[in-house]
């Protein structure tokens, strides 16, 4: 190694943008996730060829990562012996577990508490890494840092989608780059079962197959097959090979078997420990299926030979038992599960769900070792020692560490990467919903209110991958990364830096980092961030006001033309109401100088384009979009719905009024509604609709009144509500009232339902 004092002269990290102009991105702090101290000093030591590697404290498997990265990654040669000088290390007592230090001056030392933290010091030196192979320097510095939460998860869905041992190694690689220590292992579920059971071979024989997947988005009817046979699973020996593998990186794996739900493989293994006894195939179908697993006497002995068999693989101490989506169609009617029932004094099925998660709880503290479920596993009663895992928002996370029980946050609204995460047209087909890397940063695993004490049963959080619509490795790449380093930020730091600062370490430094690692990331986070608000004749297209500096080109194109316009702060684009109750579909198309990928929507020119919309019933915080300017901004709620372009209620009634802006003729007007029984999300029952001259006194329209039976309603449908006004007046009120709960047999049953709705279009005579 040598120095360079001005090295860092050269070094100033600068990027340009389409338009020429100078975007400075220094950013001072390069590591992610962000370490407590970082404190820059002057001058770089530069690296030669020939890095020596002090081997004295340095255990043997970190000895070996650090020479593989530095040879293949970054093309240096290493010497490694005892009396090396470039890179020390230093193992010290009377720290705090986890804790580690960097000191990079003439040379490198590491001091560091357990190998854990020592790997994380060789995580953090690699990542100090600045320039060109054959040029590198690290610029000199003392950095301090320890973990703030332990439980630092990424899961993995290999049901639905199967991954090699190969790619399965490739994504635990990956989180080891950012300091991840829970590989979640997402095993077992309807479509496939992928681990080997010697004492049940079937399960692999007959579970880990089916022979046809579901094309297109499971909610697009009629629903079209590819008819092909696919699957896959692991051997025991791959199952050891992997944990291994993990460990060797400081990552626990967490196997998940699903039960009592989501065990349509299994069952088609073997079926007599379902309800019915039936004989059924593995789905090739998405979603939540009633065929469960009994809760008969005979199941629990089926599974715990499974879970035998499972803890002999896995030494963590948690073992997750899903618990999620049971519906109890099947229990209900099941005789020997009304018998267990009626046995154990249960009050109903949610009990018996209760009674048979708390056998599994049994069996595993049995063995020494810890049950973690979803969040379900609270229904009818929390097991004694089950931890939770809360992925139906923070409530249930919120609900079990009040009760003194374990949780780790994996909230659907921050940490479910299978979700959309830009509005680019490019995006690949997700399941729905939408989780910019913005809403992952916001994560913070401890709710808010919550006390020290409360505080304490936060393990930590984690993101999911389910793989319904990721079939392949790039693509999971790319809906991992980059929102799982904020995910790393949220989980690591204890004061982790702004957005803005954490964004220009990702352009500056993290993005070229991914790209020696060959991550296929996405690159949404250089999109523009816009806002479509009102103005006197319609709407604008507006930078949000967090944006920077950044110049953006947009193409609007309708049957009229094409016009190519700048984007910047200062600017906006406006959209117009139509004249003459014209729908004009314009597409709008935005690109920037970091990718070729462009974003884009299609804003509809409507004649109600703009118009004020008071809500009287206020959206749910989870789907608020943006208040009632959302029903009359030109942008149509669409399927899959990725969340912010529609207005989601949980209410029965739900009430809102428009103002024409003067006296008007109202012809009719069009509501649009998502159906998704999956989802929750079902049309309204019945929609009301008043006009007033005033806004005070309202005339009642009874016979615009429109009734709806949402079960002849196909499960797809956008399609809008028409009501025939023929009315006068200057504001229209609407009300909207939903089915009183959602009927049995259908996900969230006895639930009152969603409803989701958008545009609003008002014709006018
Ligand atoms: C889940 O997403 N069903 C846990
Ligand atoms: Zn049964």
């Amino acid at each position: 190694m040598r120095n360079n004092y001005f090295f860092s002269l050269i070094f100033l990290l600068v990027t340009f943008n389409s338009l020429g102009q100078l975007i400075p991105t220094v950013s001072e702090q390069v590591i992610i996730p962000t370490p407590e101290v970082y404190q820059r000093a002057e001058g770089q030591l530069m690296l030669t060829d020939n890095i020596s590697i002090c081997s004295k404290d340095l255990p043997e498997n970190i000895k070996n990562y650090l020479i593989d990265k530095f040879n293949h990654v970054y093309e240096i040669r290493t010497t490694v012996s005892q009396v090396s000088k470039d890179i020390v290390f230093k193992k010290i007592a009377n720290v705090p577990k986890d804790w580690y230090s960097i000191n990079v001056n003439e040379t490198v030392t590491i001091t560091y508490s357990s190998e854990e933290s020592c790997f994380y010091a060789v995580v953090s030196l690699l990542q100090m890494i600045e320039g060109e192979n054959g040029d590198l320097a690290i610029s000199k510095c003392f950095v301090q840092d320890a973990p703030n939460f332990q439980w630092r998860g990424l899961h993995l869905d290999v049901s639905r989608h199967f991954y090699t041992v190969d790619e399965v190694k490739r994504f635990i690689d990956l989180m080891a780059l950012y300091k991840f220590n829970t590989f979640h292992w997402h095993l077992t579920d309807d479509q496939g079962w992928r681990i080997e059971i010697k004492k049940y071979p079937k399960l692999t024989e007959v579970g880990a197959w089916r022979d046809s997947t579901v094309n297109a988005h499971y909610s697009t009817t009629p629903r079209t097959y590819t008819v092909e046979k696919y699957g896959g699973y692991y051997t025991q020996e791959q199952i050891k090979e992997v944990v291994a593998y993990a460990a060797a990186q400081y990552i626990t794996i967490v196997p998940e078997i699903e039960m009592p739900g989501h065990a349509r493989a299994a069952l088609a293994a073997y079926p007599e420990y379902s309800c019915t006894g039936e004989q059924q195939e593995v789905p090739g179908l998405w979603g939540v299926f009633d065929d469960i697993f009994c809760a008969h006497e005979s199941t629990f002995d089926f599974l715990y030979g499974i879970m035998d068999e499972v803890l002999e693989l896995f030494p963590s101490t948690y073992i997750h038992i899903g618990g999620d989506e049971a519906p109890k169609a099947r229990w209900k009617k099941c005789m020997k599960c009304q018998a267990v029932i009626r046995e154990h004094g249960l009050k109903d099925e949610h009990e018996l769900q209760s009674y048979f998660i708390g056998k599994m709880d049994e069996y595993l503290t049995s063995k020494g070792r810890k049950l973690i479920g979803w969040d379900e596993i609270l229904e009818g009663g929390l097991s004694p020692n089950a931890a939770v895992m809360s992925w139906r928002g923070f409530k249930g996370g919120i609900e079990a560490a009040k009760q003194e029980h374990y949780v780790v946050m994996s909230p659907g609204s921050h940490c479910y990467f299978d979700h959309y995460q830009s509005d680019s047209p490019s995006e690949p087909l997700a399941i729905g919903g939408y989780t910019p890397i913005e809403k992952v940063y916001e994560f913070n695993p401890i709710p808010e209110g919550f006390t020290s004490e409360q505080a304490h049963y936060i393990l930590g959080g984690q993101a999911n991958l389910w793989t319904e619509y990721i079939p392949n490795m790039q693509q999971l790449e790319y809906m991992t990364y980059p929102r799982a380093l904020a995910l790393a930020q949220a989980l690591w730091c204890k004061k982790k830096p702004d957005y803005a600062t954490f964004k220009s370490t990702l352009l500056a430094n993290q993005f070229s980092y991914l790209e020696r690692y060959n991550v296929n990331y996405s690159k949404a986070v250089t999109f523009a961030k816009y806002e479509i608000k009102k103005s006197t004749n319609g709407v604008k297209l507006e930078l949000a006001k967090t944006a920077s500096d950044q110049v953006y080109k947009v193409k609007s194109s309708n049957s009229k033309g094409e016009s190519v316009q700048t984007l910047t702060k200062n600017d906006s684009i406006t959209f117009s109401r139509t004249q003459s109750n014209e729908i004009i579909p314009c597409k709008v198309e935005i690109s920037n100088n970091f990718t070729e990928d462009k974003q884009g929507f299609t804003l509809i020119e409507h004649p109600s384009l703009g118009l004020n919309v008071e809500l009287i019933t206020q959206p749910s915080a989870s789907y608020p979009g943006k208040g009632g300017e959302t029903l009359t901004d030109g942008i149509i709620g669409t399927r899959p719905w990725k969340g912010n372009e529609w207005l989601g209620f949980q209410d029965q009634e739900i009430e809102f009024q428009v103002d024409l802006g003067k006296k008007t003729t109202i012809d009719s007007l069009d509501l649009s509604f998502l159906q998704d029984e999956g989802s929750w999300i079902h049309h309204p029952a019945n929609l009301r609709f008043s006009v007033s001259k005033n806004g005070k006194k309202w005339k009642y329209l009874k016979n615009s009144e429109i009734f709806t039976d949402q079960y002849k309603i196909e499960s797809t449908s956008l399609l809008p509500y028409r009501a025939k006004l023929h009315a006068k007046g200057r504001y229209v009120q609407i009300k909207v009232t939903t089915f009183d709960v959602i009927p049995e047999g259908l996900p969230g049953e006895n639930h009152v339902p969603w409803t989701f709705m958008d545009e609003l279009i008002i014709y006018f005579k």
